[in-house]
């Protein structure tokens, strides 16, 4: 078989890709959660074990199939994600695809909460911010990207993010069309030297194309 010119550029390189959401108990039946269907991330890491990279995909609940050939970690909840990432390091690069619920019940209930006369009232903190995290740790990825999804002011929201979270690079897209669960996506990738806009790409070209640029950076 024919490779492409592309293969094994990525050889010899670890690279840590989160996806999915996170599902926050609420009891032993219920979370909170954000909404993603994992797609997006699924290919990406398959993309990069494409150009021969080791990939490690810490994983929120969906129902994909492991890519052939990347290590998947399933998770449930933003702190194991956590958790999950910080076993897998270290990573020349990481990918944080993961839709991460950015609150948890402070106290989930251990038994099922029976329907009442009130409505339960939940007390909400905030979960710990995974890229922010790693971007501030001993063992920074030398190229570490993350994702934004927005709905509103896209490029003005992610310029910020990239600064304020400590990212190389912020994967922006819009979501205020038919995104979520879709396949394609119109992608800002914002970098220090500027943001560059892609066309509207299905989702498999949007990973490929990601992947070269990172097999460029590294
Ligand atoms: N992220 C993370 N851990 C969190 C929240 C977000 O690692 N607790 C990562 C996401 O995987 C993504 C990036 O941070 O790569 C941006 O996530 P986003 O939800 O857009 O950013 P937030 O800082 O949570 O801002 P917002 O108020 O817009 O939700
Ligand atoms: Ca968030």
């Amino acid at each position: 078989e024919a490779l492409a010119p592309s293969a094994g550029r990525l050889k010899g390189k670890h690279i840590l890709v989160t996806a999915g959401p996170t599902h926050e108990p609420i009891d032993p039946v219920r979370y909170i959660a954000n909404r993603s269907s994992g797609k997006q991330g699924y290919e990406i890491a398959h993309a990069l074990a494409a150009l021969g990279a080791r990939v490690t995909l810490v994983s929120g609940p969906v129902a994909l199939a492991p890519p052939a050939g990347v290590t998947r970690v399933a998770v449930e909840t933003a702190r194991e994600m956590q958790a999950a990432v910080d076993a897998a390091l270290p990573a020349d690069a990481a990918v944080m695809v993961a839709a991460v619920a950015d609150w948890r019940l402070g106290d989930a209930a251990e038994q099922k909460i029976k329907k009442g006369e009130a409505a339960p009232q939940l007390a909400l903190v905030e979960n710990p911010d995974i890229l922010a995290g790693l971007a501030k740790s001993s063992q920074r990825p030398r190229l570490l990207i993350g994702f934004a999804a927005e709905t509103e002011r896209v490029v003005e929201h992610a310029v910020a993010k990239r600064t304020r979270k400590g990212a190389d690079w912020i994967v922006a897209n819009d979501v205020s069309g038919d995104v979520m669960g879709g396949d394609a996506n119109t992608i800002y990738l914002v970098t220090a030297t500027g943001v560059e806009s892609w066309e509207t790409l299905p989702k498999p070209d949007v990973a490929r194309r990601l992947a070269e640029r990172i097999a460029d950076a590294l």
